[in-house]
Order: structure tokens, then sequence, then C-alpha cells
């Protein structure tokens, strides 16, 4: 088979190397069913990655959920499959810019995405994920927050709670595809069919989408509401990875593909775990601050 020999080889890796493989609900199926034992969207696999007990940790996933982990658990030893699955989203804002935010805005507070590098967590207050962004702006109970860096994450928030949200111009490259006529489209051309929109989409699409959630919030929703015919509009690998648990659900697939998450691949997990590549470090001196606004997100 295909994709038996690198299986086994990875299998027996993990073993040999006391390693556990994390994956994004993004990751293609043979990752995701495949070899990864720790499997969620951003906040479960923060949240796991704080726990893990094993030596080495493969983050299965971006370069920001790697340096989350790396945070949370400073003491294993943090692979990343390739250095170059980025995020359009962490691209989008540097420290300078949260800097000049500061200044503009004094005394509001940041809470950062957690889709930003380890500098720009540093640089801000509390992280927050798309499961968790209305908890953690409600959390500080002030009526203003900067709400960094995703434009549509924020206007989507905001649609939800009293605070003031202040939002940058980031915008993940995948999610802003997404246009309110595919929704219309969807209706028509598959009657009944319930459509579900991940928060980093326009807020129109969310308006006329039947429910919005993380990626986790999404599966969730198909595994305890079983809609007959449903359609994610998110990463490409949602689906097929849903659909493996309900064969029972029509998943109806216009999707985008991330390119960032698809630079990862069984051959490069292998070669990570054989060659102890590409070790995640994070600058020490901005470790503390970093860690501090991530276990904040974490405390809430
Ligand atoms: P969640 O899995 O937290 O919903 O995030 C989606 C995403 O785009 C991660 O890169
Ligand atoms: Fe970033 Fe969007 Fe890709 Fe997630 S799907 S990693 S937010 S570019």
């Amino acid at each position: 088979m295909l994709y038996e020999d690198d299986i086994d080889a990875i299998l027996r890796l993990k073993r040999d190397r006391n390693a556990v493989i994390l994956a994004h609900n993004y990751q293609t199926p043979e990752i995701f069913h495949g070899v990864a034992d720790i499997v969620g969207d951003s906040l479960a696999l923060a949240r796991k990655a704080a726990e893990v007990d094993a030596d080495v940790i493969v983050l299965a996933g971006v370069h920001f959920m790697a340096e989350t982990a790396k945070l949370l658990n400073p003491d294993k030893t943090v692979l990343i499959p390739d250095l170059a699955a980025g995020c359009s989203l962490a691209d989008s804002i540097t420290p300078a810019d949260i800097a000049l935010l500061r200044e503009a805005h004094p005394g509001v507070p940041v809470v950062t995405y957690v889709n930003t590098s380890a500098a720009v967590k540093a640089a801000s207050d509390i992280c927050c994920t798309s499961g968790n962004a209305r908890q953690v702006v409600e959390s500080l109970g002030v009526p203003r927050v900067l709400m960094l860096p995703d434009e549509y994450l924020a206007k989507n928030v905001a649609r939800e709670t009293d605070v003031e949200l202040i939002a940058w111009h980031g915008r993940c490259e995948v999610h802003e595809l997404f246009t309110a006529a595919d929704v219309r489209e969807l209706r028509d051309s598959w009657p009944g069919v319930t459509i579900l929109a991940h928060p980093e989409c326009p807020p129109d699409v969310v308006a006329e989408a039947d429910f919005s959630g993380s990626t986790a919030v999404m599966s969730d929703y198909v595994g305890q509401q079983k809609p007959a015919r449903v359609v994610l509009l998110t990463e490409c690998s949602m689906s097929d990875n849903v659909a493996v648990d309900h064969p029972d659900v029509e998943f109806v697939r216009p999707c985008n593909l991330c390119p960032h998450m698809k630079r990862i691949s069984l051959s490069n997990i292998r070669a990570a775990l054989e060659l102890n590549q590409h070790e995640v470090t994070i600058d020490p001196a901005i470790v503390e601050p970093a860690r501090r606004a991530v276990q904040r997100m974490l405390d809430v």
C-alpha cells in the first residue's frame, strides 16, 4: 500500500524515541487517522501539549502550534516536520505593530489569536483561539479590547458580545475565500444542507451559515446533530477526517486547501523522527511573557 512503509516506520520510531504526534484537524487522513496520538483544534492541541509526558513532540500542524507546544512544555524536544509551514495570520502582525497599537489605544488590553508568532504573543496580554475567543474577551471585564490579528474573527466575535473590539487587518488566506454567494449557491444546489462556517470566514458568510465554531466544535456538531447533509466551510481535510467517523452523513465538499498545513506529510514526519528535525526553539528573552499570555488563556 501507498503509505504503509511510512506508517510502519513512524509507529516504530515513536516507540524507539518515546515520541507523540499531535495533529491538527486540517492534517490529511493518513496522518490524522494513521499516525497521530492526539488530534484536535488549536485549543485542544495547546491543552494536550502541556500534558505530554513523552520525550519528543512532533507537531503535525503549522509553526505557531509547535511554538505553543514548546512554550507550554519547554523541557520536551518539539519537532516540526517542515519549518516553512507558516500561516497568513501569523505573518500579518509584528511586535512593533502591537507597540504602535498600544500607543494609539492606551490602557486597552491586547488579546491575540494563537495564530501568531511567539514574539507577538510575548507582546500581548492574553491569547485566544477560535474556540474560546468570546470567553477570553469577556473575562477581562473591560469595555474595549484590541483583538488581533484576525479581522474577521474579531468581527464575528463582536456580534456575540457587548465588548467593543478593535481589530487588525489580518486574514486567513483559506477562509477569506468563502463568500456569502457561495453559501446561497450551496443552499440552492444541495437542498436541506446544513452549513457550518469557521469563524475565520468573512462575517457575511458566518451570518448566512447555520452554525459557526472552531474545527473541534464543528466536528462535535456533526457528531451530535447528525445532519443528513452537511458542508464545512473550512480547510479541505476537515471533511475527510470527520467523514471517516460518520459514514451516514453526506459531506458536500467545496473547501479550500491550506498550503501551510499541506506541507506536512508522512514522509517528512518520518524524517523528523529519524533525523530529529526541525527542532523548535524560542528566544529566551520572550519565552516568559509569551508563555504567560498562553497560560492566562488556558486558565480562563
Ligand atoms: P481551530 O482548529 O482552532 O479552529 O483553528 C483553525 C485554524 O485555522 C488553525 O490554523
Ligand atoms: Fe493559517 Fe488559515 Fe492555514 Fe489556519 S488555515 S494555518 S489560519 S492560513
